[in-house]
C-alpha cells in the first residue's frame, strides 16, 4: 500500500499506525544489545559467507541522481526520459557478484526503466477484460457488473502456476493476481483526495471498489518473447469483496465470527485487501488479506460492540475510522449494523486455481491479524511450514506448522492440512537465538484468566497472544523468502519512521529505510528443521543510502545499487534475492523512485544490491515471481501516479503519470508486467 493512502491518525499509510502495547523489547533494542556483544561487522551467520559491510564515515559523497524531479517543477511531471545505456559487467574482482547485468540508474520519472539488454511487456491492467465478448476499458462506462469481469485495482501478489497443473511449463501458465486496494481519487474525476471519496462516492461507485478487490485467475502464454492473456480460457476468474468463502480450522462457526447474514459463521462474503500471497506445494494459492480495517466505519464504543471485540478491534487499529465509503452504503461494513463483521476478515485464503469452480477457504489455524503474505516451506520431515508478518509497525513475525506431512500425489490428504497444527511467535535474543514461542490455548498466560477460551480466541486476537508471551515487536515486517538449499528465510522489514530510539549499532534516530533479517532454521537429515523452536538470526542488511542514512551492505554496492523500504521478494533458481520496494520516493525526497533490486545471498557477492528496474512516479513494485525457468521475471505495478507533491495530489483529472498508456483520457493505470533478457536468457545471469 502506498505511503500516500494517508490516515491522519498515523500520519502514513494504515500500517504506519503503531499500537502494540506490549513491553517486550523492540527487534531495535535487541539488535543494540546484541551488536554490542560481538562484531557483527564481521558477518553473516553462515560460516563460509561473511562479508565486511560499508561503514557510514568512508562511503562516497552524494549521489548523482539523474531525472530528479524537485517538488516545485513536478507538475506536469516530464515524459519518460531513456537512461543512458550501460554495459553488462563480468563477475570479477571489481563486482564480486554472479548477477552481471547493467544496473539501472536511481532516479524518478514517468515511466519503467529496466536495466540494458532486458525487455518489459504490460501483460494486463486494471480494467483489462478476462472473459470474452467484452468492449476496451472505458473508465468512465465501468459498473459493478463489468469490473468483476475485469482485472481488478492495485495488482499485488503474483503466483505464476504452470499449465497444465504440475508441470513446470515456463511458456504458459495461470497468473494468480491480488487486488490490495481500491484509489478512488485516481479512478473517477472529480475527487481531490481519500477523505473526498469517503465523502461522495455514490454507491455505484462503492459496487466497484468491491469488484475491484481481491484476486484475478488470468491465464498467459508467452507469444515471440512477450506475454499476453487468454480471455478465452476456462480458468479465468475473479474473487473479489463479495464471493462466497468458506471458514475452517478453529474460528470456523465460532460465535464472534456470526452474523445476521450469516448466523452459522460458516459462509463470509468475500476478499479485502489482498496484499502478498504464496504457493502451497499442492498447487494451491494463498492469499493474505492485510489492511482489512480500513474498510469498516461506525464507532468501535457503540454499545452493540461487546468490550472484548472493542479491544480486539483497537488492537488492531480498527477505529471505524474508514478510508472508504462502504459503510455508508453497505452495511456489513457499519459495526453498528454488523458488528463481528470484522472478524471474518484478517486471514489467510487458500483456494484452487486449477478449478476456477472451487469454493476459497478462509484458513483459521494461521491466525488472524494484517497478513503481508504467506509463505510455505517444507521442513525435513514433509510437514508444512508457512511463514507470516503482520505488516504494522511494532508487530510480530508468525509461523504455522501442520501437523501432518505433505504427501505427493495424494490430494485429499493434502486438502486441509492448513487446518490442523501449530501456530508460533518469533521472539528474538540477544545471543543470536530465534526463538518460536507457540500459541497454543492453555499454555502459559494463553488460558482463560487471560480471556483467550478456546484455540478459536487466540487465532480471533492473534496480536495480544503474541503480546502475552512477550514476542519481539518488528519494523513492519512484510514478505518473508526461503532459501531452500540453506535453510536461511529472509524477512524483509520495510521500516518504522516513528522509532525515535537510536542504538549503537543503528545510528539513526528513525528506521525510515528498514532491514532484511536472515533467519537460520538448524539443519536436519539432508534438510533442514522448520519446525524447531529454535533459530539462529542476524541481520543481512540494513537498508539506505550509505553514505549518509547509517545503512549497511557490501561495500562494493555502486551508488545505483542501494536501496530502501525492503517490501516484496522472491529468490531465484541460483538462489539470489530480488527485492521489491515500496516507499523510495518519499523517505528521499521524491528523488528515488521504488524498483527491483538482486542481490547475492551467499558467496563473495553477498549483500552487494544491484538495481534491475526502475517504477513509474508514484508507484511500488511487488509480487515479483519468476516462470521456473527462470527466464522471465513478473512484476505488479502498483498505485503508479499515487502521490503528492508540494501539497499538490495527483488525481484522476490531473495525474503525475499516465503510466502504462500515455493517452490523454486513460489514467494511470496498476499493471502486471514481464521481464525478459532481450535474448531470452536466464534473468540476472
Ligand atoms: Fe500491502 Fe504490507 O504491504
Ligand atoms: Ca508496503
Ligand atoms: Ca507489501
Ligand atoms: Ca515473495
Amino acid at each position: 500500500m502506498s505511503f500516500f493512502h494517508q490516515r491522519p491518525e498515523c500520519g502514513g499509510e494504515p500500517n504506519e499506525c503503531r499500537i502494540n502495547p506490549s513491553p517486550a523489547a523492540d527487534l531495535a533494542t535487541v539488535m543494540e544489545r546484541r551488536l554490542d556483544r560481538r562484531d557483527w561487522l564481521r558477518g553473516a551467520i553462515v560460516a563460509g559467507t561473511t562479508v565486511a559491510f560499508a561503514g557510514i564515515a568512508d562511503a562516497a559523497e552524494d549521489l548523482p541522481l539523474p531525472n530528479i524531479l524537485e517538488p516545485s517543477s513536478r507538475q506536469p511531471v516530464p515524459e519518460p526520459q531513456a537512461a543512458a545505456p550501460q554495459e553488462a559487467t563480468a563477475k570479477t574482482e571489481a563486482n564480486p557478484s554472479t548477477l552481471t547485468f547493467a544496473e539501472v540508474s536511481h532516479g524518478l520519472d514517468a515511466d519503467i526503466h529496466v536495466a540494458h539488454h532486458y525487455q518489459s511487456n504490460v501483460v494486463i491492467s486494471w480494467g483489462d477484460a478476462i472473459f470474452p465478448g467484452m468492449p476496451e476499458f472505458e473508465p468512465a462506462k465501468l459498473t459493478g457488473e463489468t469490473q468483476r469481469r475485469r482485472f481488478g485495482y492495485n495488482n499485488d501478489f503474483i503466483a505464476y502456476m504452470p499449465l497444465p497443473r504440475g508441470s513446470q511449463n515456463s511458456e504458459r501458465g495461470l497468473l494468480c493476481v491480488n487486488h490490495e486496494y481500491s484509489i478512488a481519487y485516481l479512478m473517477w474525476p472529480g475527487i481531490a483526495d481519500k477523505m473526498d471519496a469517503v465523502k461522495k462516492l455514490t454507491k455505484e461507485q462503492v459496487d466497484i471498489e468491491i469488484a475491484a478487490h481481491g484476486h484475478a485467475v488470468v491465464e498467459v502464454r508467452r507469444d515471440q518473447g512477450f506475454w499476453i492473456i487468454d480471455v478465452n480460457s476456462p480458468y479465468n476468474r475473479r474473487l473479489t469483496a463479495d464471493t462466497p468463502m468458506s471458514i475452517s480450522g478453529p474460528a470456523a462457526g465460532h460465535e464472534r465470527l456470526r452474523t445476521k447474514a450469516d448466523p452459522t459463521g460458516k459462509i463470509i462474503l468475500g476478499t479485502i485487501n489482498n496484499c502478498a500471497g504464496g504457493i502451497t506445494p499442492w498447487g494451491t494459492v494463498l492469499t493474505a488479506e492485510e489492511n482489512f480495517d480500513t474498510n469498516f466505519g461506525g464507532n468501535i464504543a457503540d454499545p452493540k460492540i461487546a468490550k472484548q471485540e472493542q479491544l480486539n478491534y483497537a488492537r488492531l487499529g480498527l477505529k471505524g475510522e474508514t478510508d472508504y465509503a462502504w459503510s455508508r452504503h453497505i452495511e456489513r461494513f457499519d459495526l453498528s449494523k454488523e458488528p463481528l463483521e470484522p472478524n471474518r476478515f484478517g486471514w489467510i485464503v487458500e483456494y484452487d486455481p486449477y478449478d476456477p469452480k472451487s469454493i476459497p477457504v478462509k484458513r483459521t489455524a494461521l491466525g488472524r491479524c494484517k497478513h503481508e503474505g504467506a509463505t510455505v516451506t517444507l521442513s525435513h520431515d514433509q510437514r508444512v511450514v508457512v511463514y507470516t508478518g503482520d505488516d504494522s509497525r511494532g508487530e510480530y513475525l508468525y509461523r504455522f506448522v501442520s501437523d501432518k506431512p505433505y504427501q505427493r500425489n495424494n490430494a485429499a490428504a493434502n486438502r486441509d492440512l492448513l487446518d490442523h497444527g501449530t501456530l508460533s511467535v518469533a521472539q528474538f535474543k540477544e545471543d543470536g537465538r530465534l526463538v518460536w514461542q507457540s500459541l497454543v490455548h492453555g499454555r502459559e498466560k494463553l488460558g482463560k484468566d487471560e480471556g483467550f477460551d478456546s484455540q478459536a480466541d487466540i487465532v480471533i486476537e492473534l496480536r495480544r497472544a503474541g503480546d502475552a508471551v512477550q514476542a519481539t515487536p518488528l519494523d513492519r515486517p512484510e514478505d518473508v523468502e526461503v532459501h531452500a538449499a540453506s535453510g536461511r528465510v529472509f524477512v524483509m522489514l520495510t521500516n518504522n519512521a516513528a522509532r525515535l530510539k537510536p542504538s549503537n549499532s543503528n545510528p539513526r534516530i528513525a528506521n525510515l529505510h528498514g532491514h532484511i533479517l536472515e533467519l537460520q532454521a538448524p539443519a536436519a537429515g539432508s534438510g533442514f528443521d522448520h519446525t524447531s523452536n529454535e533459530y539462529r538470526w542476524d541481520i543481512f542488511l540494513l537498508a539506505g543510502d550509505p553514505s549518509k542514512d547509517g545503512a549497511k551492505y557490501h561495500p562494493q554496492t555502486s551508488p545505483n545499487g542501494w536501496l530502501t523500504c525492503p517490501d516484496n521478494a522472491a529468490i531465484d533458481a541460483q538462489g539470489r534475492l530480488w527485492i521489491a520496494t515500496d516507499g523510495a520516493p518519499k523517505v528521499t525526497g521524491n528523488k528515488l523512485a521504488d524498483g527491483i533490486y538482486a542481490t547475492d545471498t551467499a558467496g563473495p557477492g553477498r549483500a552487494l544490491t544491484r538495481m534491475f528496474f526502475r517504477a513509474p512516479t508514484g508507484a511500488e513494485v511487488t509480487g515479483t515471481a519468476f516462470t521456473p525457468d527462470g527466464t522471465t521475471l513478473f512484476a505488479s505495478i502498483q498505485h503508479p501516479g499515487d502521490e503528492e507533491f508540494a501539497g499538490v495530489r495527483s488525481t484522476y483529472d490531473a495525474p503525475s503519470t499516465r503510466w502504462p498508456d500515455f493517452k490523454p483520457n486513460m489514467p494511470p493505470r496498476p499493471s502486471v508486467i514481464a521481464i525478459r533478457r532481450q535474448d531470452g536468457g536466464v534473468i540476472g545471469t
